[in-house]
């Protein structure tokens, strides 16, 4: 499929991951809607960059714990640019919590912005599409999604949900909408830096090598590309998952 001069949405935008899918999708000629939080000044950048290209890109802030906010960000999308076509899920917290110190608030700010948040925009997303509008939704999931941990518990169960989801919105917005996930394993650092994990990460990796955004932006095109691939949780780990 062409997407030159459709919509895309990638939630998250102005920093790291997310940044880097929504300058990618720019150079390959999708209108940008660069969603941040608290990261103004860096999605402005964003913007800017893409608009120097010669390309097209709003910038539209939204805090996703608020349920009101999903439905918004789409209104405000489709009044912008007249419709959006890919939706990119990627914003999310990670915060460490085990079964003996998470607290109901911890829970409850995971699950609303790693979950509920994905599900609402998917919902107002999909109510907007046109009867001939064709589309694509990429959750940005993890490979902890897949295999049970316990430092992270409120996160790994809403990037488990996430991966759920992924696969019911596959059926159930089939065949107008591919529904896909990408399961990143170790891309980049905290934003504090290294820790532990990542700095022994390698020499545990098959591909002995920690990631870099860019490869979680290969899978994105990949999956974009892919006319016949829908459900699919695509793992981008350097063999971490096996
Ligand atoms: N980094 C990795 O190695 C790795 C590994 C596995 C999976 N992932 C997944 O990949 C995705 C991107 O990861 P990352 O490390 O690049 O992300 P990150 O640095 O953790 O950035 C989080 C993003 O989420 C947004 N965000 C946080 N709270 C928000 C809220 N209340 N409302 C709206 N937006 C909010 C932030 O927006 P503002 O900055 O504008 O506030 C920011 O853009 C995430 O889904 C993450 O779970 C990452």
């Amino acid at each position: 499929m062409d997407w030159r001069g459709r919509v895309a949405l990638v939630t998250g935008a102005g920093v790291r991951i997310g940044r880097a899918i929504a300058l990618a999708l720019a150079e390959r000629g999708m209108r940008l809607i660069v969603h941040y939080h608290t990261s103004a000044g860096p999605a402005q950048e964003v913007v800017e960059q893409i608009i120097s290209a010669g390309g097209q890109a709003i910038a539209l802030r939204a805090d996703l714990l608020d349920p009101s906010a999903p439905q918004r960000l789409i209104a405000q999308g489709i009044e912008a640019f007249g419709e959006v076509d890919v939706l990119i899920n990627s914003a999310s917290i990670f915060e460490r919590g085990t079964v003996y110190d998470a607290t109901l608030d911890h829970w409850e700010r995971h699950l609303a912005i790693n979950l509920r948040a994905p599900f609402f925009l998917c919902q107002a997303y999909a109510q907007a599409l046109r009867p001939d509008q064709r589309g694509h939704i990429i959750n940005i999931a993890d490979w902890r999604a897949l295999r049970p941990g316990t430092q992270y518990v409120a996160y790994t169960v809403s990037k488990a949900g996430l991966v759920a989801l992924t696969k019911s919105l596959a059926l159930a917005l089939a065949p107008r909408v591919q529904v896909n996930a990408i399961a990143p394993g170790g891309i980049l650092p905290p934003p504090s830096g290294p820790d532990a994990y990542f700095t022994h990460l390698p020499e545990r990796l098959p591909l002995r090598r920690i990631g870099a955004p860019e490869e979680v932006v290969k899978a994105v095109n990949y999956l974009l590309d892919a006319d016949f691939v829908t459900g699919e949780i695509l793992l981008v780990t350097g063999g971490e998952h096996l």
